[in-house]
């Protein structure tokens, strides 16, 4: 059952776009890849997405590329299926030609057509440029480059926002300082055992941007813990991160707190973020990261954490 829909939680504005996001935004990275039209996957992924919908999030986040189209297009199907309930909102992103590579002006246009139609819808407020990492900056800034696209596109009035969303932060960095942006999306970097972002998050502060950080999770290890196996930023761990996961978990017994919830607060409660992006690929996940959120943790607990010391970096960048 979609939980209902005066329960847009604890809104907040995103930086200076004049949009309001909920400290939870849920993501949909995972939702869609390999269904076929038709299929009992194709149902359960409609369902999750119309649980997304009406749930207390007020933004969806999606992208042309996930599932290889399919995320948006589920999401277009839930949204004609059971629509979309108040204050709630689908943000996506511009992603290279999947064949080509290309990332020019003319396929930053060509990707949002394909995202509206795929949507059902004839706008969205904010669109991000994702992961721009086989094009050089000078290229992207340049009259032809992706960047020329999604300024046209805001200027028009075609979108209210734009964002950069990507993890490298020696990327990113340069894009958040270009000021051509509204919204900064890190992921994988502001975590429980990961700062790397916090320069960019700093930035974009000082410039007024909105943030969204995503993957609290490391996308498996801080919601499955150090006997899972799990990956921190889409890779194996290597070992010295499962030992700091090991002391997270120590402090966390010690305090009766649960790893993914310490995760998930530890973005949460950041003045640097605005709205924290969770992946999930079940309905009843809303609900228990709406609990999560609330479960109270003490200051003590956050002086133990910092007690460890800035964790050394493990992702790529
Ligand atoms: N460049 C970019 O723009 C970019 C990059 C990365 C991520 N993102 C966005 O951020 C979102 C989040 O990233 P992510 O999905 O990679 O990483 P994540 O949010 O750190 O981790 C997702 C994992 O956490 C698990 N999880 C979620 N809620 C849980 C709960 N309440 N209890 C236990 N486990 C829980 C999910 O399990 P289940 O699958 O079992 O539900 C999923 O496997 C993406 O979906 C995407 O929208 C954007």
């Amino acid at each position: 059952m979609p939980i209902p829909s005066d329960l847009v939680s604890d809104l907040r504005p995103l930086g200076r776009t004049g949009i309001s996001v909920s400290p939870l935004t849920l993501g949909t990275s995972g939702m869609g890849s390999g269904v076929e039209p038709g299929s009992q996957a194709e149902r359960d992924a409609v369902e999750l997405a119309t649980a997304m919908l009406h749930g207390p999030a007020a933004v969806v986040d999606t992208s042309n590329v996930y599932g290889g189209g399919n995320s948006e297009r589920i999401l277009g199907l839930a949204l004609r299926e059971s629509g979309i309930a108040p204050g709630r909102q689908i943000v996506t992103k511009v992603d290279a030609d999947p064949e080509t590579g290309v990332f020019d002006r003319d396929r930053v246009l060509r990707s949002y057509d394909e995202s509206l139609a795929r949507l059902g819808v004839d706008r969205v407020s904010l669109l991000h440029l994702h992961d721009p990492y086989r094009i050089d900056f000078a290229e992207a800034m340049g009259p032809q480059g992706a960047v020329a696209g999604l300024l046209e596109l805001r200027a028009s009035g075609a979108v209210d926002a734009i964002g950069i969303a990507a993890g490298k932060v020696s990327v990113v960095g340069r894009y958040v300082e270009s000021d051509c942006f509204d919204v900064l999306l890190t992921h994988n970097r502001f975590t429980l055992v990961e700062r790397r972002a916090t320069v960019l998050l700093e930035a974009a502060r000082q410039r007024e941007m909105g943030v969204f950080n995503a993957a609290p999770f490391g996308g498996s290890l801080l919601a499955r813990g150090s006997a899972s196996g799990g990956t921190y930023a889409y890779r194996p761990a290597p070992p010295e991160l499962v030992e700091r996961v090991r002391q997270l978990e120590r402090i966390c017994a010690s305090h009766g707190i649960d790893l993914a919830t310490a995760a998930l607060q530890f973005s949460l409660r950041s003045p640097l973020v605005d709205s924290t992006v969770v992946g999930i690929s079940r309905p009843e996940r809303i609900a228990d990261l709406e609990q999560r959120r609330a479960v109270q943790v003490p200051d003590e607990f956050w002086d133990a954490i910092d007690d460890l010391g800035v964790p050394p970096s493990v992702v790529e960048d």
